[in-house]
């Protein structure tokens, strides 16, 4: 078959079928999808074109649009729309249709210039976050295999991205477990609304994933968290945009949020797998930002110098950093609630991209991450606080000298201002943070209104 799944640790290699539902290895490690055939590079222009499609939610779809790089479906024809259309699954066509922009406050903010700056907006995604993209290939493969009950742990866009795409498959249960308290208000209406059931654990995000991977093994579950590598797929063609735009040509650093490290995992794959087909020359240099509060690839990686290390990764380390969590009993701590995860499922995924992609890890306060959300609000877009993880971290590294001026950067912003409102007013009600715009309390009179109009 063309398509297959595979140990991502090199010294295990076992390879599985794409019709077994897995969390893992059986050597307990994660799985890529892995593809025997190396595309035409003259899909450039197709994709290009499907760009401007009308008329095929297929080719509208900023996922599907690259259907031949994400084809892991057995027995479909990717040309015939007859039979494509019936396995893959699109919400609508509306899922990645997002692309690179220039904020010029923001590139002030940063001290970078604006003409060489860009972020891609990942929460104009149809509910409100980087996740439908994901979503789109994990449901296909879901349905591929005829199956009638989806679940994942959440701190809630994950659990919300679910839940729609379930509730828009007839006959597809949803469940999401999430830490109690510990999920925005926009994603818990969502989730609610869409009808998915929610599991409220005691404990945080890192116990409901513990949780759940215990309750897929027992009741033959299938999870949509990205410890699937299906659903990474479809996040791989976050990067597909961003190059599609540049008409294929390179930034020199990606920028994003590190929380569960999905995304460090596909993005990593994306780049890696085009440079092998010989769609690209070189790839970037990424840069994963933590929330200081949710800090484990930044403590393992910058402190503890774990690597990759071309798949020999020390697991005695991993093991030794989480028994200390574990007794010390640390918790994620951050207001980007999002990122509040300790123990990332895709932790050695996210060390070989690191290794391929010559990374960085950075971490911000949350302090500076309110901030650069703020800033982003001015621009009239705004985001969820963990989004603008990426702003605030690009800005340390502009500050430290290692993103330079002139270097092309692109960062990712995954999850919609609704998403967190709260955060939100909390931060601009408070008078000491920098960029607070609070609302001005005033008595029902037209002269003190006027006179408050012209007051600062
Ligand atoms: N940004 C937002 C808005 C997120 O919701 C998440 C993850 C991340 C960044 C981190 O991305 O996991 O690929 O490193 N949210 C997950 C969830 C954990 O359950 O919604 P990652």
């Amino acid at each position: 078959m063309d398509t297959y799944q595979q140990c991502i640790i090199p010294s295990c290699g076992r390879t599985h079928d794409v019709s077994e539902v897995l969390t893992g290895c059986i050597c307990g490690n994660l799985l890529d999808v892995k593809y025997r055939s190396r595309p035409d590079k003259g899909l450039k222009e197709v994709f290009y074109e499907r760009r401007s499609s009308r008329g095929n939610i297929f080719d509208e779809s900023g996922v599907w649009g690259f259907r031949e790089l994400i084809n892991f479906v057995p027995g479909i024809d990717i040309e015939d729309y007859d039979s494509y259309s019936r396995v893959l699954v699109t919400y609508d066509g509306d899922e990645g249709k997002t692309k690179p922009f220039h904020l010029t406050k923001v590139a002030q903010y940063i001290g970078i210039k604006p003409e060489n700056f860009w972020l891609q907006f990942e929460g104009n995604n149809p509910t409100g976050s980087f996740k439908d993209n994901g979503m789109a290939t994990a449901f296909t493969h879901a349905k591929m295999l005829g199956v009638k009950r989806v679940a994942c742990a959440s701190t809630g866009n994950t659990g919300a991205s679910m839940a729609a795409y379930a509730a828009n498959e007839l006959f597809m249960e949803g469940v999401v477990f999430v830490g109690e308290g510990k999920i925005a208000v926009g994603k818990l209406a969502q989730i609610l609304a869409y009808g998915a059931k929610i599991l409220e654990i005691k404990g945080d995000f890192d116990d409901a994933m513990a949780r759940i991977k215990e309750a897929a093994n027992k009741r033959n579950i299938y999870l949509v968290n990205s410890l699937n590598p299906f659903r990474l797929e479809g996040q791989k063609t976050i990067m597909y945009r961003v190059l599609d735009y540049f008409d294929w040509e390179v930034p020199d650093w990606i920028v994003f949020p590190g929380g569960n490290l999905g995304n460090t995992a596909a993005f990593g794959k994306a780049f890696t797998e085009l440079k092998e087909w010989g769609w690209i020359k070189k790839v970037p240099r990424i840069a994963v930002v933590n929330a200081a509060g949710a800090d484990t690839l930044y403590t393992l990686y910058n402190d503890w110098k774990l690597k990759w290390n071309m798949g020999n990764v020390d697991d005695e380390a991993i093991e030794e950093y989480y028994s200390y969590l574990d007794e010390k009993d640390v918790k994620a701590k951050t207001k980007a609630t999002a990122i509040q995860i300790l123990k990332p499922v895709n932790l050695k995924k996210a060390l070989r991209t690191l290794e391929l992609l010559d990374g960085v890890v950075e971490e911000v306060s949350d302090h500076e991450i309110l901030d650069a959300m703020a800033v982003v609000g001015k621009n009239g877009f705004g985001c969820e606080p963990a989004s603008s993880a990426s702003v605030a971290g690009i800005k340390k590294l502009v500050e430290k000298g290692i993103v330079e001026e002139d270097e092309t950067t692109v960062g990712i912003l995954t999850g919609h201002i609704l998403k967190d409102p709260s955060s939100i007013i909390e931060y601009h009600s408070n008078l000491t943070n920098r960029f607070a715009n609070p609302p001005r309390k005033v008595e029902n009179d037209l002269r003190k209104i006027l006179a408050a109009i012209e007051t600062d």
